[in-house]
C-alpha cells in the first residue's frame, strides 16, 4: 500500500496516441512518479485507417485499435478507449496480450506527432508550455 500511495494517487489524464507527442509529460511523470492516463488513445477514431498502423496490426494479426492500446500499455500508461459494442470492448481489452517490438515502435515513431484532436474552445491551454 505505501508504494501505491507514493506512486499512483496523482494520475494525470491527457490526450495521447501515436500521432501526438507527449514526451514532456511522460518525462515529467517518470520523474515525479505520476501515473499518466491516456484519453482518446485511438486519436478519437482518426487513427483507425492509418496505413502504418495497419501494417503493424497485420504483422500481429491484430487491429489498429489494439496496436494503439498496446503501445500505451507498454509505456505504462492507463488507457481509456471508448467503444460502444461488447466485441470492441473485448478486442480492446485483449490488446494487453500484444507485445510490440523495436521495429514496430520505430514505425510508430515515424508518424506525425502534432495531431491534437481534443481542443475545447475557450478553455484550451497553450499545450506543453
Ligand atoms: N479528460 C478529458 O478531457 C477527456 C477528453 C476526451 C476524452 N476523454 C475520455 O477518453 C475516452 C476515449 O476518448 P475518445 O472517445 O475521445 O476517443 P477514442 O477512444 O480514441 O476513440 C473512440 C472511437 O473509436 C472507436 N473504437 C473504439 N474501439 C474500437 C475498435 N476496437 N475498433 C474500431 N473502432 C473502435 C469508437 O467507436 P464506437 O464507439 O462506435 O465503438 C469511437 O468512435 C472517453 O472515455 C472519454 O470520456 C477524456
Amino acid at each position: 500500500m505505501p508504494e501505491i500511495h507514493r506512486y499512483y494517487l496523482s494520475p494525470s489524464q491527457i490526450e495521447y496516441h501515436p500521432t501526438l507527442d507527449q514526451t514532456k509529460m511522460l518525462d515529467f511523470a517518470r520523474k515525479t512518479g505520476m501515473l499518466i492516463t491516456a484519453y482518446s488513445p485511438l486519436g478519437h477514431w482518426h487513427l483507425l485507417s492509418n496505413e502504418t498502423l495497419q501494417k503493424i496490426a497485420d504483422k500481429h494479426s491484430a487491429s489498429i485499435a489494439q496496436i494503439c492500446i498496446a503501445r500505451l500499455l507498454q509505456q505504462r500508461c492507463v488507457v481509456i478507449p471508448k467503444a460502444s459494442a461488447r466485441e470492441r470492448i473485448q478486442e480492446n481489452f485483449n490488446a494487453q496480450k500484444i507485445v510490440l517490438d523495436v521495429e514496430d515502435l520505430k514505425m510508430i515513431d515515424t508518424l506525425p506527432k502534432s495531431h491534437r484532436y481534443v481542443t475545447p474552445p475557450l478553455i484550451s491551454p497553450k499545450w506543453n508550455e
